[in-house]
Formats: structure tokens, C-alpha cells, sequence
């Protein structure tokens, strides 16, 4: 299942591609709680794939979900952007990521980076970041200080 995390791909991946790991990386969610399994899966610019699940807790608050899951790892593993992203969840409608996912991926990609919302059957809407986060906030709005 993640023989892909150490291979090297030299260009960014069909969406197809990205999607279909986002929906069956989704199987290892730990959703004791809300039974909402939820999937991700990312290109970043070292040339791998990193996905995520999103894992539960007993104490509800601690909950990580998907996307910042394979944030998590790709960064941890030396990655520096992240250059596209699909996510998947139970749901019938294309799955957008929640107010803070899109905050932790707004810190390593661009605005026109594109993202591949999908179904639970993998069926998906694609999405710039700037379209679901727009006027965003970041590390250049604390320079503007003086
Ligand atoms: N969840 C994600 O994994 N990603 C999102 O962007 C939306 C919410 C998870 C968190 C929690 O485990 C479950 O979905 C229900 O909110």
C-alpha cells in the first residue's frame, strides 16, 4: 500500500491517480466517534505521494484529520510544497477539506494549486486553493507592520 511513498515521480500525477489513493488510504481512518472516514493524498515537490486518514480520539479536540495527516508526513519527510491534493470521504458530495486544513495547506502551497475534491466514489470537482481559501492569511501579512 505505500510502496508509492518512496518512489520518486518525476511530474505531477493524474488526478485520477491522486484521487483513487485518497479514496482507498480512507479504509485506515480511526473514526470510533463520528464514523466519517475521510482520505487525502498529495504531491509534493520532492516528487512523492504522501497520504493521511483522519484519526479520532477519545478526547474529541485531539482529532487530526486527513489532509493535515499527510501534511504531517510529507513535511516530516523533507518536502518543502505541497503541488496538488485529492481528498475523499463517505460523503456522496466532493469532500472540502475544513476551515483548518485549509489554513495548514495554505502555509505550503501556492494559490493556484490545484485540489481534487472528491465523492465517496471517487468522482471529483477540481478546485484552485485561492478559490477555497481567498484573502487568506499568511506569513508575509505580519511583515506589513510599520
Ligand atoms: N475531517 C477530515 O478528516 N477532513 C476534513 O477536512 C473535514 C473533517 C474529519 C475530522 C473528523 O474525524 C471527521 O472528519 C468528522 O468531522
Amino acid at each position: 500500500m505505500s510502496d508509492y511513498e518512496n518512489a520518486i515521480i518525476r511530474s505531477i500525477p493524474e488526478p485520477a491517480e491522486l484521487v483513487s489513493l485518497a479514496v482507498r488510504i480512507r479504509e485506515n481512518a480511526y473514526v470510533p466517534y463520528s464514523n466519517f472516514h475521510v482520505g487525502a493524498a498529495l504531491y509534493a515537490d520532492n516528487g512523492k505521494i504522501y497520504t493521511g486518514c483522519n484519526v479520532e480520539n477519545a478526547s474529541y479536540g485531539a482529532a487530526i484529520c486527513a489532509e493535515r495527516t499527510a501534511i504531517v508526513k510529507a513535511i516530516t519527510d523533507g518536502a518543502k510544497k505541497i503541488l496538488a491534493i485529492a481528498v475523499s470521504s463517505d460523503s456522496n458530495s466532493p469532500t472540502m477539506p475544513c476551515g483548518i486544513c485549509r489554513q495548514v495547506i495554505n502555509e505550503f502551497c501556492s494559490s493556484d494549486m490545484p485540489l481534487y475534491l472528491s465523492n465517496r466514489n471517487g468522482e471529483y470537482k477540481v478546485f484552485t486553493f485561492e478559490e477555497i481559501l481567498p484573502h487568506s492569511f499568511k506569513q508575509s501579512d505580519m511583515e506589513d507592520v510599520k
